[in-house]
């Protein structure tokens, strides 16, 4: 038997709400703000805890589009405090740099926030606004979104909810229940994934340099990143058969002091590790992002190789185009945009994909392809030799294709 849920944000007893967004990443939660400074009443359901969601260690780099959104949705306050302004970052070759000024290049610096920091802000503001914010949400389901009457079933300590809805967002990751709810014959998958990771450090140590640092080396791809000014966060790419366990920290620390430049090794600073683990890199895009009531955003639709810093750029880009969207229906009962919303969104997509791609075969090691190897010579010399390339390089950097149809 299904049990009427009778609280809704403390002030509201229906069991009805216009959009419910399942998943709280920063797309759920993003467009969760958004939609709620908009007037448009929602629920947020997550399968995971609150202490696992804010502890996550993901991304680093945001565009300038997306610290814009963090401010459209009021959670700005400490990013302001605590971020930092990348002016630039560098490229090594084999040992050479290359210096992409961002600012000179294509206008805009990026600012470096951790997603983790971003969670945490976005949860405290929902909750402070009373949102419906359910986590440990348990056997989520989108159900009937083909229809006029959508609505979302869940189970929370042992009790069964429904709860009714004008649209679903499906803001739950690759691995969510969302996309995988859409008939297969509904959705066509595009997917390549590569033979390697990126094992990933976090250290309390102070970087390594000012900005971070993309090396090509022969031993395979690093990259010099940070959180702040004390905490660093280092990768180095490994074969997709390794396992973390095989990575003590004195064996990432001496790999990672192998392939960057001899100057940056020498000002390295180790330390204990506070987070290490391995991500696969892939490409995925799941077309259309829009299935009758239910909308696709996030990772939930598409992932991108990790080298351009694209992943939670365009979640967040996501959730500020279907806000968007979602507001102009109810503001004033114009459908358009959320007509449009996966076909724009796909086009954005595609250009991050295809940077991140291009980024990723210039910049890692393709064992035993010593033509790709003759091609990352002849890339690295176009994007250093040509104020050009770097431009169309720092371009997409800072995601300045943002929302443009291209020309
Ligand atoms: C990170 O700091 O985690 C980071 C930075 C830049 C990337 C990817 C990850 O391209």
């Amino acid at each position: 038997m299904i049990s009427r849920w009778c609280e809704f944000g403390n002030r509201d007893t229906s069991l009805r709400t216009q959009v419910v967004i399942i998943g709280a990443g920063p797309a759920g939660l993003l467009l969760s703000r958004l939609l709620s400074l908009k007037g448009i009443d929602n629920a947020v359901l997550e399968r995971r805890s609150r202490a696992h969601v804010e502890s996550r260690i993901r991304a680093g780099v945001l565009e300038p589009g997306t610290v814009e959104l963090l401010i459209a949705a009021r959670v700005a306050d400490r990013m302001r405090r605590e971020a930092l302004t990348h002016d630039g970052f560098n490229l090594v070759f084999d040992g050479r740099y290359t210096h992409v000024d961002l600012k000179d290049l294509a206008g805009a610096p990026v600012t470096v926030y951790g997603q983790t920091e971003i969670t945490q802000d976005l949860v405290a503001a929902c909750l402070a606004a009373n949102t419906k914010l359910v986590f440990e949400a348990e056997a989520v389901t989108p159900c009937d979104f083909e229809g006029a009457t959508p609505r979302v079933t869940y189970a929370k300590d042992g009790q069964s909810h429904e709860i009714a809805c004008d649209f679903i967002a499906g803001c739950d990751g690759f691995h969510g229940v969302c996309r995988a709810s859409v008939p297969p014959a509904a959705i066509t998958l595009y997917e390549r994934v590569l033979p390697f990771g990126w094992l990933g450090m976090l250290t309390e140590t102070r970087p390594v340099a000012d900005e971070l640092i993309y090396v090509r080396h022969e031993r395979g791809f690093a990259l010099c990143s940070m959180r702040s000014k004390t905490r660093s966060r280092y990768y180095v790419q490994v074969p997709d058969s390794d396992h973390v366990e095989a990575w003590p920290d004195a064996r990432f620390w001496d790999e990672l002091r192998r392939r960057i430049p001899g100057d940056a090794a020498e000002r390295l600073i180790t330390g204990p590790s506070l987070e290490k683990s391995i991500a696969p890199i892939r490409s995925f895009v799941a077309e259309p992002m829009r299935f009758g009531r239910l909308f696709l955003a996030g990772d939930a639709a598409h992932i991108v190789p990790p080298t351009g810093a694209k992943g939670l750029n365009l979640a967040a880009a996501d959730a500020g185009a279907l806000a968007q969207a979602l507001a102009s229906y109810y503001g004033s009962g114009e459908g358009m945009a959320l007509e449009s919303y996966s076909e724009t969104r796909l086009r954005h997509v595609w250009r991050a994909e295809r940077f991140s791609w291009w980024f990723t075969q210039m910049t890692h090691r393709f064992e035993g392809d010593a033509f790709a190897t003759r091609l990352q010579q002849a890339e690295f010399d176009a994007v250093s030799g040509s104020r050009a390339f770097r431009t169309a390089l720092a371009e997409n950097y800072i995601g300045m294709f943002r929302d443009k149809s291209p020309s």
